[in-house]
């Protein structure tokens, strides 16, 4: 009785998660042909440039003995963006695929000071935003003289930060403005955010943002399309919500993100 009881729960539960598993496999599959096509534009560009000049070597340098290529500089120019698109986009996949990997079970949470985060992904992006004129500053909830810690993964709030930061100097005219901000709420949540003045995304485009590989169409610079991804899946990992809409005075785009990290930090107790 009590090993049918057993087989029948089995069989139940078997039939009860099948189209959940179905589904993910699914979505994992969608991923990986999506990834690889993305993966496949720049390689191809690279491939083709360097078949060009291994065919004018040839013309000019019989085989088996050496000599030097004359390359136009656009050439030079064209293989190093196709370059940087791959990489860039190798980076995203791998830290996408490092988030979705990691639960607060298996790396738990640790207290993060949300101030000298924010001021380090600041700096690290310093150079950039004054060779584009952009006003990058922060804006912290200054409430009593402890610097706001939170838990948190870290090293997924800097890359959080990165993303959003990156973004917003990439998507703002020169001139523009950009704030980090952050703090705790007397709710107990934890918030980062980063706001800019730039041309933002009409209303009707925002919930499309954190779908992988997209990008608003005539999007400047270069992209993957994984950035806000990335993000939500931080935001996921962090047990958190994800608000994007416009910034101070309806313009640019604002990315607010907040959890439940800011609860008996005092008392000590783990979230
Ligand atoms: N601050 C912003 N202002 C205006 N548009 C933005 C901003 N941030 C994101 N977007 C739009 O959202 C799209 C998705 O952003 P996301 O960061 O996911 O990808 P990406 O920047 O194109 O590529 P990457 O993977 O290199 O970050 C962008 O292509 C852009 O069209
Ligand atoms: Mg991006």
């Amino acid at each position: 009785m009590r090993e049918l009881l057993v087989s029948l729960k089995r069989r139940l539960l078997h039939r009860l998660l099948a189209p959940l598993l179905a589904e993910q496999a699914e979505h994992q599959r969608r991923f990986i042909a999506d990834a690889a096509h993305q993966l496949r534009t720049p390689l191809a560009g690279l491939q083709s440039q360097v078949e060009a000049w291994a065919q004018a070597a040839r013309r000019i340098v019989p085989p088996g003995a050496s000599g030097s290529l004359l390359v136009p500089v656009e050439q030079v120019d064209k293989l190093r963006s196709a370059t940087r698109r791959t990489t860039q986009l190798a980076n995203q996949l791998l830290a996408l695929s490092r988030a979705e990997a990691r639960t607060t079970s298996d790396h738990p949470m640790e207290p993060v000071d949300l101030r000298a985060l924010a001021g380090s992904v600041l700096e690290a992006y310093l150079d950039r935003a004054v060779t584009r004129h952009i006003d990058l500053g922060l804006a912290m909830d200054e409430v009593g003289p402890e610097p706001p810690r939170a838990w948190a993964q870290e090293w997924l709030l800097r890359e959080l930060l990165a993303n959003l930061v990156d973004n917003a100097i990439k998507y703002t005219p020169e001139g523009g403005t950009i704030t980090i901000g952050g703090g705790l709420r007397p709710s107990g949540h934890a918030w980062l955010s980063v706001e800019d003045d730039g041309p933002g995304v009409p209303e009707a485009l925002l919930p499309r943002l954190l779908d992988r590989f997209y990008r608003v169409p005539g999007s400047v610079g270069e992209g993957t399309g994984l950035g806000l991804a990335i993000v939500d899946e931080i935001t996921r990992v962090h047990r958190g919500r994800l608000l994007l809409g416009p910034g101070v005075g309806g313009r640019g785009l604002k990315v607010l993100m907040e959890w439940p990290g800011g609860r008996d930090l005092l008392a000590g107790a783990n979230p």
